[in-house]
């Protein structure tokens, strides 16, 4: 069942050679079942690949073999496991075309502004985490001069990864690579909906890691996702999804007293104050606002607060210059904005458009044209929607609808609209966009959220902290302190020297 490994810039040839695997134990194997399921190319609705069907058993077989590297894998010097990341980050970076251009066919993300830039934000986690294997230090303690007392980092052992489907590369990589630093194993679970680019990595990963320490199964929450968060031998599970699926995995890992970590949803706020720089601020939004990923990420700032003075103002000139990115074939690099990812989250995010239009006050200002290709005519496009008129309580401001839908909050009262950024259940991201210091600091201190900015909406960003307050989940990634306090446990050890 080997896949070439030479570069393959057809995404297509790509995913058909990748068929019907998982990657175990430093091999492909087909599902223990002999199931599979459809890949569907959400551009056009055809299915370009089949994905391995994981269930139990094939759970099973990762862990064992994750077992068995890990022990050998902990015993190395923790600067040479780093030194053996940050290679697959070096092979990764040499293959960002082929990934980006499959990743751009499996979830219809386009190439130009979201798939390639994905796959080389993915190589650089590696690379980062690759260099803090000299981190993982303890302390000594002064417990007593006769009594040399001092902590050391122990790995955690074998690590369940659950991943989502719009970001997957980055997302995977967030785990497995301070993950491996520190001296675990990693069993991936992918996401139905993205399986194969996610493959593709943990099949190159492996021509430099040892077998077993690494792998990698495709499948669905009920049948894959939840025997391996509660295998007895998974002793840390990391999970970036939902909020309903974060509650079950929480619940499972509970039953067995392992640690999580959370990566769930958010509804992120954007306020933009009287004196902001326009022209900054609507970059910010559409950056934040991710349009080019048809709004389909957990920081998206689909929450924007604009100052009543400047508010009809901006609220033309985003439309506009949303209005100038072109929809169209993922892989056609004129693109701008690609497609949903599955007909799932199209009915979704439709639902929620029909709740806006349905929504008293509410205007639908409905931007970029439609791709008129006819070979695109079943695919998943939805065009940006900006709802105007919208206040806080209204439902599209308040669930997360992950999905190119945004919600412009006009606002005159400071503390007004302080309290209402903060009146959500989410609290994963926040921004201020303003030239007036003093406000700038304030809002900081005050917004509820993990990651707040001001006069900017940056993502994910190697070495630093990432993650949610309230239900936008449970602990940090993408930074050392991350490393240390998810994939390390410290162990207190006392010599008596008398
Ligand atoms: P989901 O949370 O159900 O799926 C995420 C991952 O969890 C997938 O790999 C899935 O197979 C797995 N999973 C599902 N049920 C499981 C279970 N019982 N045990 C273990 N693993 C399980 O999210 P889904 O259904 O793809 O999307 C639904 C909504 O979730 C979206 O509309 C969006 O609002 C939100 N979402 C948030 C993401 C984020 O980045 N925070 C990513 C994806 C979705
Ligand atoms: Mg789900």
């Amino acid at each position: 069942m080997s896949v070439d490994t030479a570069i393959q810039l057809d995404p297509f040839a790509l995913a058909r050679a990748l068929s019907g695997k998982h990657f175990i134990d430093g091999e492909f194997r087909p599902a223990s079942g002999g199931k599979t399921f459809p890949v569907v190319n959400p551009a056009t609705g055809e299915t370009v690949a089949e994905a391995a069907f994981g269930e139990a058993a094939d759970v099973d077989a990762a862990v064992a073999a994750a077992v068995k590297a890990q022990k050998d894998w902990a015993k190395r010097p923790a600067r040479e496991r780093g030194k053996l990341v940050a290679e697959c980050g070096r092979l990764l970076t040499e293959r960002v075309e082929e990934l980006g251009r499959l990743i751009a066919l499996e979830t219809g993300k386009a190439l130009r502004t979201e798939s390639r830039v994905e796959a080389g934000v993915l190589a650089d986690m590696f690379t980062f985490f690759g260099g803090l294997g000299g981190e993982l230090k303890g302390e000594t303690v002064p417990f007593n001069p006769t009594m040399l007392t001092m902590t050391v980092r122990e790995p955690v052992g074998v690590v369940g990864a659950i991943i989502p489907w719009n970001v997957p590369l980055l997302l995977m990589a967030m785990k497995i690579a301070p993950a491996l630093v520190a001296g675990n194993a990693v069993v991936v679970k992918s996401a139905e909906e993205a399986p194969l680019t996610v493959l593709r990595v943990v099949q190159i990963m492996n021509t430099i890691l040892p077998p077993g320490l690494v792998s990698i199964l495709s499948g669905f929450g009920p049948e894959c996702g939840a025997p391996l968060v509660s295998h007895p031998k998974v002793n840390k599970v990391t999970f970036t999804g939902s909020v309903e699926t974060g509650r079950i995995v929480y619940k499972a890992a509970a039953e067995k007293l392992i640690p999580v970590t959370l990566e769930l949803g958010g509804k992120s706020p954007m306020i933009v104050m009287a004196d902001a720089d326009m022209d900054q601020a609507l970059a910010g939004a559409i950056a934040g606002m991710r349009f080019t990923r048809q709004g389909q990420s957990c920081t998206a700032a689909s929450r924007i607060f604009v100052h009543d003075s400047i508010h009809d103002e901006f609220v033309a000139k985003l439309t506009a210059k949303v209005n100038t990115l072109k929809m169209g074939d993922p892989l056609d690099e004129a693109t701008d904005i690609g497609t949903i990812i599955s007909q799932q989250q199209m009915d979704r995010v439709k639902s929620y458009i029909a709740i806006g239009n349905g929504t008293a006050g509410a205007t639908a200002h409905v931007c970029s044209a439609m791709p008129t290709d006819p070979k695109l005519a079943k695919g998943l496009f939805v065009q940006p929607h900006v709802f105007t008129g919208v206040t806080n309580d209204d439902r599209i401001a308040r669930e997360e609808i992950f999905g190119p839908v945004c919600c412009i909050i006009r606002w005159s009262d400071y503390e007004e609209v302080l309290a209402a950024a903060n009146d959500s259940e989410y609290g994963l991201a926040a921004s201020i966009w303003t030239r007036d210091l003093k406000a700038a600091m304030d809002a900081v201190t005050r917004l509820e959220a993990g990651f707040v900015q001001v006069n900017q909406n940056l993502v994910v960003q190697p070495n630093l902290s990432y993650g949610g307050v309230k239900t936008s989940g449970l602990g940090k990634e993408a930074s050392l302190e991350s490393m240390l306090e998810h994939f390390t446990h410290k162990k207190t050890i006392i010599i008596n020297m008398k």
